[in-house]
């Protein structure tokens, strides 16, 4: 049965993420493509603002957002967790003060990610909703880059556990930090208007089927 759903699957997947699911969609995708080598794939990273934009013009079969925008059209499919943690780096004040209340975090200097990206969009109704203002003192627009000036000693952040999980991550800890972390869910989104292709069927069924998620969450380190 697989060998036959392996010869009636190829094609094209296309498939456009936001930047912090470029840690762990290429393992998933190729995990994928190893049951249908047929396949061809061209993927797109973006931040969260740029992906809605090609979400909008129906570009592609599947987005990945951790905060799609919200369209009757638009399709969901939750795969796997996304806690956003509170990073400084080693030896900084903060991680030596045990539980830190979320205001006291907060008058800390605080690198962001830039304007239109979806982590940046996370913190920011985190911080409303618990009436704090952050004392931003600069604006990043990639995950590594916010890890580097962490790591630099110019403030603290917070940053997906997957950004987190790859690369280097030495020179950080994380931070105890009250309502901490951010939890929020990674989605598999496609429109209602876009007829589905049975590649694109193929990849959904792939991600749905019950061990997927485990594997997924094994390959995060730290878990
Ligand atoms: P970002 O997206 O790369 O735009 O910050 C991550 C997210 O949507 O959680």
């Amino acid at each position: 049965n697989l060998t036959k759903m392996r010869g009636l699957t190829a094609g094209t997947l296309r498939i456009a993420v936001v930047t912090t699911a470029k840690y762990f969609i290429p393992h998933l995708i190729g995990d994928f493509c190893q049951l249908y080598p047929d396949i061809n794939v061209e993927l797109k990273v973006g931040n969260r603002e740029q992906i809605s934009a090609r979400m909008a013009e129906g570009i592609d079969d599947f987005c990945v957002f951790s905060h799609p925008p919200k369209k009757a059209e638009y399709l969901l499919t939750e795969f796997l967790p996304n806690n956003l943690m509170a990073i400084a780096p080693h030896g900084h004040a903060l991680s030596k003060a045990g539980r830190i209340p979320l205001q006291e975090f907060a008058r800390a200097p605080v690198l962001m990610r830039e304007q239109g990206s979806g982590t940046r969009y996370a913190i920011e109704r985190h911080m409303e909703k618990h009436n704090c203002d952050l004392n931003v003192r600069m604006t990043i627009e990639s995950n590594e880059a916010v890890k580097h000036m962490v790591m630099s000693g110019m403030g603290v952040s917070i940053l997906s556990e997957h950004a987190l999980s790859v690369g280097d991550s030495s020179g950080l800890v994380v931070l105890d930090v009250e309502d901490m972390p951010i939890k929020t869910n990674w989605f598999l989104v496609r429109s209602r208007s876009r007829p589905i292709s049975p590649v694109a069927e193929a990849l959904l069924d792939y991600v749905k089927q019950e061990d997927r998620l485990a594997q997924l969450t094994t390959m995060l380190p730290g878990e």
